[in-house]
């Protein structure tokens, strides 16, 4: 069929499949123009599909030739129906990975499940034997607790009191206030049990058990902390709690890893557009204002820039890897540069739906948002008929 954008809300309902392969192989073109990473063999990736996961396992297999098993819950194609787009992107990667004599396969479900974390134990022996790298790239507005049952929702909430500042409706370019009421008690631990780090936990935990993790594994997951105007909805506001908890996670991991010489690692990365941050109120916003002073500058970068340069120049660098006073990798270093940070503020002051095409980066903004769902790519046909109906061969 012809596919076209059907947006609605925050989401698109489509998704193209030859322009997610686009994406899937113009990311994969970027780490190759990088140059190969002396960096992990045989890699997990829980949440592989879309955003930094994707980017993770594009890094991993063509910057240093590794083995991947990808993780993610993603939407198959149904009949006049498309796929939702990390099945597409999943479908690409592992078809550019084949042709590259590269093992990959990936396993469509809940990570938060025993289920899951079994099925991907039973893989790992069966096919790698052990790992040495696990990225743990989640996120999602909900969580099956695997053991009490409860479904926990998280909330993008301030704390204590009520948040009103500026928001862009990235669609229509309208800038706007929004108020959003404090949370409930209920609502953080919802939350940090969505997104904190009990889950990363309890996989490292199964992994480890099941003796499946390399001497010397390594486990990473992803943070943000942002700028001051962000903090009352995301670093101070229910996520961040999250956060916090995630991060505090990570030493726990390397308690737990010390026999086998294991660490686990926060890397705190750069606002981008992805399916999860869209959501969030006030940040497109701010990453409007932010890509247009780090395009200028010539340091802006998307997810697959970061990722790349979190493996070669933090990850795999064969020297001690850099932390800062908290123990978190930093490659939000660009982003949160005091010159780019004080610009930022400046320009937040005075945007306006009026200035805002001017001042701020809503093309950029909104043509990242399209190929998300893999639209708006140079060298697709959109006007001829697609196949939305391709699978991934040998899916678990
Ligand atoms: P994303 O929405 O692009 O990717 C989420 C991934 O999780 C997808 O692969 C999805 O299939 C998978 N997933 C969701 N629920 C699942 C489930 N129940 N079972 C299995 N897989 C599931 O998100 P993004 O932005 O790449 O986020 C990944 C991490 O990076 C998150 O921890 C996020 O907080 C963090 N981060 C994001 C930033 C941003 O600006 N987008 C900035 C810094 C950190
Ligand atoms: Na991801």
């Amino acid at each position: 069929m012809i596919i076209e954008p059907r947006m609605r809300g925050f989401i698109c309902l489509t998704s193209h499949p030859k322009g997610c392969e686009k994406n899937v192989l113009n990311q994969i073109d970027y780490v190759k123009s990088k140059g190969a990473i002396d960096g992990p063999k045989k890699v997990l990736v829980i949440g592989a599909s879309t955003g930094f996961g994707l980017a993770s396992r594009i890094t991993s297999a063509f910057g240093s030739d590794a083995a991947t098993i990808g993780v993610f819950f993603e939407k198959a194609p149904a009949e006049g129906k498309t796929a939702s787009p990390g099945y597409y992107n999943s479908l690409a990667f592992e078809a550019a990975a084949g042709k590259a004599g590269l093992y990959a396969k990936s396993i469509n479900g809940d990570a938060f499940s025993n289920e899951v974390k079994e099925q991907t134990i039973d893989l790992i022996k069966a096919d790698l034997g052990q790992i040495d790298l696990v990225i743990y790239s989640l996120a999602s507005p909900v969580r099956q607790h695997p053991v009490t049952g409860v479904l926990h929702r998280s909330v993008l909430k301030p704390i204590g009191d009520t948040f009103t500042d500026k928001t862009v409706d990235f669609h229509t370019g309208i800038v706007s206030d929004v108020t959003i009421t404090p949370c409930s008690d209920e609502d953080i631990a919802n939350t940090v049990e969505v997104m904190g780090g009990e889950d990363w936990a309890m996989w490292m935990d199964a992994l480890l058990n099941a003796g499946v993790l390399a001497d010397g594994a390594m486990t990473v997951a992803y943070s943000y902390i942002g700028p001051k105007v962000t903090e009352p909805v995301y670093r101070k506001g229910t996520i961040g709690m999250a956060k916090d908890h995630l991060e505090a996670t990570a030493f726990k991991i390397t308690d737990d890893l010390a026999k086998i010489g294991g660490k686990a690692f926060v890397s705190v990365n750069k606002a981008l557009v992805t399916q999860a941050s869209s959501a969030i109120p006030v940040i497109p916003l701010y990453i409007s204002l932010l890509y247009k002073i780090m395009k200028a500058e010539g340091t802006h970068e998307g997810c697959i820039e970061q990722i790349q340069r979190l493996f070669s120049a933090r990850l795999y660098t064969n020297g001690t890897i850099p932390v800062d006073e908290k123990g978190r990798i930093r490659i939000d270093d660009w982003e949160m540069n005091p010159e780019v940070q004080k610009e930022v503020a400046e320009l937040w002051k005075g945007a306006t739906t009026e200035n805002l095409t001017a001042i701020g980066d809503l093309a950029g903004y909104k043509s990242d948002f399209l190929n998300l769902f893999g639209f708006g790519f140079d060298g697709v046909d959109y006007a001829a008929e697609a196949n939305e109906m391709v699978e991934i061969p040998g899916l678990i």
